[in-house]
């Protein structure tokens, strides 16, 4: 069976290379010359982990070939996954010109019939815009068949997720396409919900707003653990061992980033707002993410009775570990803050600058290491929990910086020991408790 898939973003890469082990022909295409000519080549032009090895593993058998034309791709498959970007637009709603170029450029190649399947996270509603751009752009009438099939993986645990998901979710208007798309996942152990279009976008949109409110609300909490000297994990902990919670997403710190919590919220809200729909919680949800910055660059300035003249030393700048996406990245927002209530800035991000030589991030001082952005420091403050700041040698960093001050964006430092060497330390809600402290 031929699949292919256009739009090679971390989603399309992802997918074309799961559908690869899974034992089908794909094709790929991107249109920006720059990427399709490094993953010709075997090169990711994004760092995800585990996808290399299988990316030149599958240009080799043949089983995925990426091209620029797409055309080619429409040419080589019955079934047409859509995976390109869904930007958020200022009003929140998602920006669909890039499936509505895709939807056109389908309609316009189209021979034969079609399954076009949309991977992409897309508002409720938009299947019948696709349904109509490809009609519209058929130089004869031709069948199509619509089909959702939303995604759920992780940047930075994408293969594992995709070869290990919780469930598989298929929306379709036509029973047969939908089965036809089912028979894909034949292989996979996992549950296969099968419904119509809007129900099966919805549970994307669902699934992740409910898990960023689950942020929020453990971060919420963090604050009365703060006020009452609690601590967040042990209440965490507590909570998540009820089988109804569940103890996923419950790590309290400075908020959620990226590119889907963000941009799927303002656009679930905005779809709610189209229908007279005030959805409170989700705004709420937001609302308390935006206000975790101000709660920790507050600690920040009350600690250092101001930020004029004072450098803060920001460890991390990708929206979370082993990933060199900054998309709504708290890191970006807190040193926006931090400049903008008089403080200085230097940088440290194991991945981000490499990768991104044209980032420009103005005022602030990129360090080339972990040593040289905490030197004559006031603040050392964790954003993003890579692995190597757990494996800091704290004894240095005491000698060096000029403030003893270190505020833990993610609760993953060692509270006790940071305090026993001298530091200031603050994570949320981690004042006092026995199992970390
Ligand atoms: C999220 C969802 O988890 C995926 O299921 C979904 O497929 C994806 O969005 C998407 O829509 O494409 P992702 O944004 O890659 O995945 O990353 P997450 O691991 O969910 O983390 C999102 C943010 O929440 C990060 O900034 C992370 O640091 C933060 N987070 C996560 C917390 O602050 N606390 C937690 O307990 C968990």
């Amino acid at each position: 069976m031929n699949i292919s898939v256009i739009g090679c973003g971390y989603v399309g890469t992802t997918t074309a290379l799961m559908f690869c082990e899974l034992g089908y022909q794909v094709v790929a295409v991107e249109k920006d010359s720059k990427k399709l000519a490094m993953l010709q080549q075997g090169k990711l032009p994004f760092h995800e982990p585990g996808i290399d090895s299988l990316l030149i593993k599958h240009l080799h058998r043949g089983s995925l070939v990426f091209t620029g034309d797409i055309e080619e791709g429409i040419a080589h498959s019955k079934i047409i996954y859509i995976t390109v970007g869904t930007p958020s637009l200022p009003d929140g709603s998602s920006d669909l010109s890039f499936i509505e170029e895709v939807s056109r450029q389908i309609g316009a190649a189209q021979n034969d019939y079609k399954a076009v399947v949309i991977k992409s996270t897309v508002p409720l509603g938009t299947v019948d815009k696709v349904r109509e751009w490809i009609g519209k752009a058929q130089k004869r009438p031709l069948p199509v068949d619509l089909v959702v099939n939303p995604e759920f993986l992780r940047e930075g645990s994408a293969l594992y997720d995709t070869m290990h998901p919780d469930r598989i979710v298929i929306g379709s208007d036509n029973p047969e396409a939908a089965e036809t798309v089912k028979q894909l996942f034949h292989s996979m152990s996992c549950p296969i919900i099968v419904t119509d279009c809007n129900t099966a976008q919805l549970i994307k949109y669902t699934a992740n707003a409910f898990l960023a409110t689950k942020i929020s609300f453990i971060n919420e909490i963090g604050r009365v653990c703060d006020a009452y000297g609690a601590n967040i994990e042990e209440v965490a902990s507590g909570v998540g061992l009820d089988h109804r919670i569940g103890p996923h997403f419950l790590r309290a710190g400075i908020g959620w980033g990226g590119s889907c919590f963000p941009k799927d919220i303002a656009a679930l809200i905005n779809m709610g707002n189209n229908n007279g729909i005030n959805l409170q919680i989700v705004q709420s949800a937001q609302q308390v993410n935006q206000d975790q910055i101000g709660y920790f660059i507050d600690r920040l300035e009350g600690e250092l009775h101001g930020l004029n003249n004072k450098t803060v030393s920001i460890y991390g700048i990708s929206f979370k570990p082993e990933t060199d996406d900054i998309r709504e990245s708290p890191s970006l927002k807190v040193i926006a803050e931090v400049q903008r209530r008089g403080g200085t800035v230097a940088a440290y991000d194991p991945m981000v600058f490499d990768k991104h030589p044209e980032l420009k991030l103005p005022g602030v001082r990129v360090a080339r290491n972990m040593e040289d952005a905490w030197k004559g420091s006031d603040c050392f403050f964790l954003i993003t929990e890579w692995d190597q700041f757990s494996k800091i040698d704290w004894g240095q960093v005491m000698q060096e910086m000029r403030t003893p001050l270190v505020l833990d964006g993610r609760n993953v430092l060692d509270a006790r020991k940071l305090r026993s060497l001298g530091f200031r330390y603050y994570g949320i809600g981690r004042k006092t408790g026995i199992i970390h402290e």
